[in-house]
């Protein structure tokens, strides 16, 4: 089973995100409370593609509300990337989590490959339609959706390479933010998700 049987054909985005909604395509939608489709212009440049949604996505329906967007909202100024031009989504659009003790935050939980694949169909309808110059990809699961299991984000991020079956269009991998809120010097790992979101800027010029 993938997103596949799910996607209407040369659809516009408000049509995809409403056929989004009552996608069957893996598990996931069994225990998330909605589905969270991308959001931004049809005309975006910028295509910013996440992991999945967090417990706040999950809840308001939209992607990048919680902490990590808020921190990725300040680094992509900071690099000259201008939000109005910019569509924020996920490599997943349905909130994996585990079930905590009552009372306690949902606990995040990593897509397997089978739901990535399962959910490409999505992203791809997407990519259709935005035709964006540039795909930002957030931490190695959107980075493995769009460029193969072997990517390596460590070794590979902040270099513009194209975006396979999809040229001209160019992709840049960095960190997720969420992994810059984590990190013990939080500072110098802001500073590098800042460098490698001006190295994609770079593109746009
Ligand atoms: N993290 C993601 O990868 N995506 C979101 O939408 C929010 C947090
Ligand atoms: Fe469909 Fe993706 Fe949700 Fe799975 S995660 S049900 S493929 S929208």
């Amino acid at each position: 089973m993938t997103a596949q049987d799910f996607v209407p054909p040369n659809a516009d985005l408000d049509t995809l995100r409403s056929a989004a909604d009552t996608c069957r395509g893996c598990d996931l939608y069994r225990d998330a409370t909605q589905t969270v489709f991308g959001a931004g212009p049809s005309d975006a440049r910028v295509l910013v593609v996440g992991e999945q949604p967090g417990d706040q996505e999950d809840r308001k329906g939209e992607p990048f509300v919680g902490p990590a967007g808020r921190l990725l909202d300040r680094a992509m100024e900071e690099a000259g990337i201008d939000r109005d031009q910019v569509y924020v989504t996920n490599a997943v659009k349905h909130f994996k989590f585990t079930l905590p003790e009552r009372g306690k935050r949902r606990i995040h939980k990593t897509p397997s490959r089978t739901e990535v694949v399962a959910c490409r169909p999505w992203l791809d309808a997407e990519l259709d339609t935005i035709g964006p110059d540039l795909v930002l990809c957030l931490g190695a699961t959107a980075a493995k959706s769009l460029l193969g299991p072997s990517f390596r984000v460590t070794k590979e991020r902040g270099t513009v390479v194209p975006l396979p079956e999809r040229e001209p269009t160019r992709v840049v991998t960095t960190v997720h933010p969420s992994s810059v809120l984590r990190a013990d010097d939080r500072e110098a790992a802001y500073q590098e998700l800042v460098a490698d979101l001006a190295a994609a800027a770079g593109v746009l010029d």
